[in-house]
């Protein structure tokens, strides 16, 4: 148990650190939530500081949550799980990341939106499917220019196609973890929603300028 919980707790440790906050302060001496959509994520630093900063920062997020899952495969290594809770240890943690992302211990708990980091679980738990929702994510963006309704749809389209088992059969604690990171991310961006509602979300062009 006791590793376990420290895997728990390392998980979310992990997805608490608020790349974006410290990677503006420490490049440019800019905190990122003070500008912009005042969003300590990926999104915001790439509107704020531009594409480097902003790929940079998603990679780290995305990896927070690859790493955090994969925490399941040492669990097991270990011999502290068995093979078949592999698996549930991997949503455990991965989610433990999320959790860490929207509410770090390091910056008062006021964290990100929790898209790349729950990219990064996904993928380290189907490859596959995060792929393809990788690529739904792009078509709507380069169609729309709105990062958040891309990654609302994107977040949808995740438990939608292990719904229908488009890519196999998925197990129902996963569709469930997947409509669970969809309610994350619809509750992180009800302003986003908004905003998209009243036709005044700002839009994103490849180049990291606000139109
Ligand atoms: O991942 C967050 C993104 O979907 C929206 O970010 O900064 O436009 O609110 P932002």
């Amino acid at each position: 148990i006791w590793h376990i919980c420290s895997a728990i707790i390392t998980a979310y440790l992990l997805g608490s650190i608020p790349s974006a906050i410290w990677y503006g302060e420490a490049y440019f001496g800019i905190d990122v939530r003070k500008f912009g959509s005042g969003n300590a994520g990926a999104t915001n630093t790439f509107r704020v500081l531009g594409k480097r900063a902003g790929t940079i920062v998603l990679l780290i997020d995305v990896l927070k949550g690859w790493t955090a899952t994969k925490l399941a495969s040492i669990l097991f290594f270990l011999e502290v799980i068995q093979p078949a809770q592999v698996p549930t240890f991997k949503l455990i943690l991965g989610f433990a990341a999320v959790l860490g992302h929207l509410y770090p211990i390091f910056v008062r708990f006021k964290g990100g939106k929790g898209v790349a980091t729950s990219l990064g679980m996904i993928l380290a738990i189907d490859p596959l499917v995060a792929s393809v929702c990788i690529v739904i994510f792009v078509l709507v963006l380069l169609v729309s220019h709105y990062v958040s309704l891309s990654s609302i749809i994107a977040a949808f389209a995740f438990p939608m196609m292990l719904v229908l088992g488009i890519f196999g059969k998925a197990s129902t604690l996963l569709i469930v973890f997947g409509f669970l990171l969809f309610a994350v991310v619809v509750i992180t961006h009800q302003k986003n929603i908004v905003r998209l509602l009243n036709g005044n979300e700002s839009r994103v062009n490849l180049w990291g300028r606000r139109k």
